[in-house]
């Protein structure tokens, strides 16, 4: 059964398919970025129930670069401290655990300044950003650097750099929020995924583990970043040794797809699996294990990351398995097995 087999990573092995998606969470209640009691419980009972990865949230490497206040961050080393002794707990629990380094750039809801490739707003009720300079974008990869240097020291598996929904790298990677005439931008492919390369390769310094990216395949807008486009950034993303796509949509633009149906993704993820030798990842309405395992089986993907599901119930590879009648699952805790059985 696909969902439960084990997968190698370049150097990271996972003991199934199972990836909980990054969510924040919102409940950094003072601020300063750290986890709290809230995200040690939130994190591990997914470890007990038996996910093969964990990513953490959207973790921001500068305080500028925060979605929302109340997100975690990786700017400092009490941070680390924490991360890394939640880090242990999962490993113990016998799952792996990822964090994804993000930027929120024109959608940092709660910064006084906000930084991006240039000064468009992303809706009204948003600020209009500052365009970044060049010693501002030596900055954020900097920061990205420290952050992934932080990772490594807080004993993470993977880093999944964040150029989804509509943040910093996401608004380099768009024509249409990009429209700076520098190598950073030009309207050249090249100079748009720029950004990007640069900070894989400083975390590429820092960060011995498997290097993620999350993309947004489409921002539903036939102006912006074509999939053409995509599969030459996924040669480009292959050459740089990234391990894992993990192909979301949207958040660019204020812009929904019409309709969201179980699966709604995956046929991005599956375009990216045959276009490009990387390993790929979908997202989206996956909580029925039966499409779960077909979208493996049917090799559209390589993993299926779970949010909401996750969310409903941490226990979801249990119910899984029993749904998909695959006996021989062993979750972290084998006391949760009656709650299985009849
Ligand atoms: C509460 C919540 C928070 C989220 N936060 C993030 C995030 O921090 N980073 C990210 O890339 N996606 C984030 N997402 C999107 C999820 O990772 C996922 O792509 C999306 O929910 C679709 O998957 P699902 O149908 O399994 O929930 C968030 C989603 C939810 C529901």
């Amino acid at each position: 059964m696909k969902l439960f087999e084990p997968i190698q990573l370049g150097k990271l092995k996972l003991k199934n398919r199972i990836v909980m998606a990054p969510m924040c969470m919102y409940s950094v209640v003072k601020r300063d970025g750290e986890l709290t009691p809230f995200h040690n419980v939130h994190y591990a009972s997914r470890a007990i129930g038996g996910v093969g990865l964990i990513f953490f949230e959207a973790t921001a490497v500068s305080e500028e670069g925060r979605i929302t206040d109340q997100d975690l961050g990786l700017w400092n080393n009490d941070q680390m401290l924490k991360i890394k002794s939640l880090a242990n707990t999962i490993h113990n629990l016998g799952s792996q655990v990822g964090i994804q380094l993000s930027h929120a750039g024109r959608k940092a809801e709660d910064a006084r300044n906000l930084a991006a490739p240039s000064a468009i707003a992303y809706n009204d009720s948003y600020q209009t950003p500052l365009e970044l300079s060049s010693k501002g974008i030596e900055k954020v990869i900097a920061d990205f650097k420290a952050s992934a240097q932080r990772a490594a020291d807080a004993g993470m598996d993977v880093i999944q750099i964040h150029a989804a929904h509509g943040y910093l790298i996401n608004q380099f990677l768009s024509p249409l929020t990009n429209l700076r005439e520098d190598q950073y931008g030009s309207q050249s492919l090249e100079n748009r995924f720029r950004l990007l390369k640069e900070i894989i390769l400083e975390v590429q310094k820092v960060f011995k583990g498997s290097i993620w990216v999350r993309f947004s395949a489409t921002d539903y807008d036939e102006e912006s970043t074509t999939i053409k486009e995509f599969d030459q950034m996924n040669q480009w993303l292959k050459n740089l040794s990234v391990d894992v796509v993990d192909v979301s949509t949207g958040g660019l633009l204020p812009k929904r797809p019409t309709r969201i149906y179980p699966g709604y993704q995956a046929q991005y993820a599956e375009h990216f699996k045959i276009n490009s030798s990387l390993k790929i990842s979908t997202v989206g309405k996956l909580g029925d294990p039966n499409l779960a395992n077909y979208i493996l089986e049917t090799e559209q993907a390589d993993l299926i990351a779970l949010g909401r599901p996750l969310l409903r119930n941490p226990n979801w590879p249990m119910m899984a398995a029993r749904e998909l009648g695959y006996t021989e699952f062993e979750s972290y805790n084998p006391s949760y097995g009656r709650g299985f059985n009849e």
